[in-house]
């Protein structure tokens, strides 16, 4: 608990903030030795499982428009390298600019009040961190090692005008310029914590993981809705990871219209349990292999006491085929004591996933081997969309499908006749009664 030498807390000041953390602390910014515990206790820096840290609080914004982002990077360096940045409760901090937070090392955040970004769509469309896959774009990215966020605060991304504009768009169109950011983004980041928060209306995903190692969400809840009925939040995702190592999401509830929770390529060591899906896309391995001649993998996935609410799927596996894609495999996976209500769709292997013709997939099968998978315990009603179906597994033709294991799967219709499982293209028996999708 001792003070680190004032040397280290300010050896990363650079060029460009306006705040230096040598200088004064901006106007409201306080510093908290790590020692005095009344003080902690007075702003509520004392938090359950976490040790007192050196604690910066800065001042809050005073309007939607405040933008106290200036502060906020101030606060961040000066509590980086064993300090925690206090964010308190009943106060709101208005983010307008965009930050690279990518220099972290041995953080905390606590996260009592309510961080909001602003929605000036035309910043931020030109002012923000873009990645190539799917056409990314994020307010932030947070990077380093061992970042921890917690609280019971809000991180808020003010999408109802982003959700307004973009209404009537695909995100997958090649036409669309409407870029719209996700809420939070982490790259190069290892051991990221992100602990009892809420993660509200983002414009667009809601968290994406990108070449970052041993994240873990626990008790975290993520909503998204609209007031406008005529435009509802899209492809607000719940997690999204690319080339991730190691991503775990424990207790955790859900309530967006898009993927719950959605791996995609080069994620691996995945762990999932207690978590809980309401109105979403259900728990999706992929999409994977959608890129000419790279090759993506999902691996060694173990998702466990999962409910699925009102949802267009529940599991699913999902891989692109056609003239034009890429390679790759989907490989150990296991969904266990899944259950899932009034879903379209809650059991689902597609090997030609999107929009592409079924002919198309037939005369260029999916490249992408989905091998070892295993799906048990699985109760609960269909939504009747599919009349029967409540299963629905189609690997394309020559591609590598098997190891496909199906056990106690117990998904009743609406009417509560028993479900039909179609397989069509698998090696090997997959453990259950199952029918082709050409049968009657
Ligand atoms: C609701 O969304 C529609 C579709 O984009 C838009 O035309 C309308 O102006 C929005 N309504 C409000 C109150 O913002
Ligand atoms: C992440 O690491 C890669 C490889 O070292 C590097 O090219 C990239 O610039 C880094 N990204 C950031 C935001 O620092
Ligand atoms: C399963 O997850 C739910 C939350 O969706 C939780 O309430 C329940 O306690 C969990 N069950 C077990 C056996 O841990
Ligand atoms: C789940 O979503 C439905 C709308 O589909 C909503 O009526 C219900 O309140 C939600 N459940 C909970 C527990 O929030
Ligand atoms: C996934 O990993 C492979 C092998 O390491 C690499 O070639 C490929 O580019 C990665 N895919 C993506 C989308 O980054
Ligand atoms: C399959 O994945 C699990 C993690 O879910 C891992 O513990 C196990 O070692 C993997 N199996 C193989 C054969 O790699
Ligand atoms: C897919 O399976 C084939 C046949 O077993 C194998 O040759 C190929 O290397 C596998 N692809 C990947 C990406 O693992």
């Amino acid at each position: 608990m001792k003070l680190l030498p004032l040397i280290a807390l300010c050896a990363t000041a650079v060029s460009g903030l306006v705040y230096d953390t040598l200088g004064h602390p901006p106007p409201g910014a306080k510093v908290y030795s790590a020692n005095d515990v009344a003080a902690l206790r007075g702003i509520g820096a004392h938090y359950p499982g976490h040790r007192d840290r050196r604690t910066v609080t800065i001042r809050a914004s005073r309007s939607d428009t405040d933008d106290i982002s200036d502060d906020f990077l101030w606060g961040i360096r000066r509590a980086n390298h064993g300090g925690r940045l206090l964010l308190q409760k009943g106060k709101k901090y208005v983010i307008g600019k965009r930050l690279d937070l990518t220099f972290l090392d041995n953080i905390e955040v606590q996260l009592d009040g309510e961080l909001k970004f602003t929605d000036d769509v035309t910043y931020w469309q030109a002012n923000n961190f873009y990645y190539d896959f799917q056409k990314s774009i994020t307010f932030w990215r947070w990077g380093g090692r061992d970042i921890r966020i917690f609280g019971k605060g809000t991180l808020n991304g003010n999408g109802q005008r982003w959700y307004n504009e973009f209404a009537g768009q695909e995100i997958l169109d090649s036409d669309n310029t409407y870029y719209r950011p996700i809420l939070f983004l982490t790259e190069n980041a290892t051991r990221v914590s992100v602990e009892g928060i809420t993660q509200l209306n983002s414009p667009c995903w809601t968290n994406f993981f990108v070449n970052s190692n041993d994240i873990s969400f626990d008790n975290v809840f993520i909503n998204a809705y609209s007031t406008n009925a005529s435009a509802l939040p899209k492809n607000t995702d719940g997690f999204d990871s690319l080339n991730v190592n190691g991503l775990s999401v424990t207790n955790t509830r859900v309530d967006i219209g898009d993927d719950c929770f959605s791996p995609k390529p080069n994620t691996s060591n995945i762990f999932v349990q207690n978590l809980w899906c309401n109105n979403t896309h259900g728990v999706s391995m992929g999409s994977i292999g959608q890129y000419p001649g790279v090759l993506d993998f999902i691996e060694n996935a173990y998702i466990e006491n999962v409910t699925l609410l009102n949802g267009q799927n529940g599991a699913r596996l999902k891989a692109w085929a056609g003239e034009d894609v890429g390679y790759g495999r989907i490989n150990n996976i296991t969904y266990k004591n899944i259950h899932i209500e009034n879903t379209d769709n809650p059991i689902v292997l597609d090997q030609c996933y999107f929009n592409i013709p079924t002919d198309e997939c037939a005369a260029y099968p999916s490249q992408v081997n989905i091998t070892n998978i295993v799906i048990e315990n699985v109760y609960g009603t269909s939504s009747g969309a599919e009349g029967d179906v409540v299963a629905d597994l189609v690997c394309s033709p020559n591609a590598v499908c098997e190891g496909i294991h199906l056990e106690n799967v117990y998904i009743k219709t609406p009417e509560g006749e028993e479900g039909v499982i179609v397989c069509d293209g698998i090696s090997g028996d997959i453990g259950v009664d199952c029918v082709e999708s050409t049968s009657t």
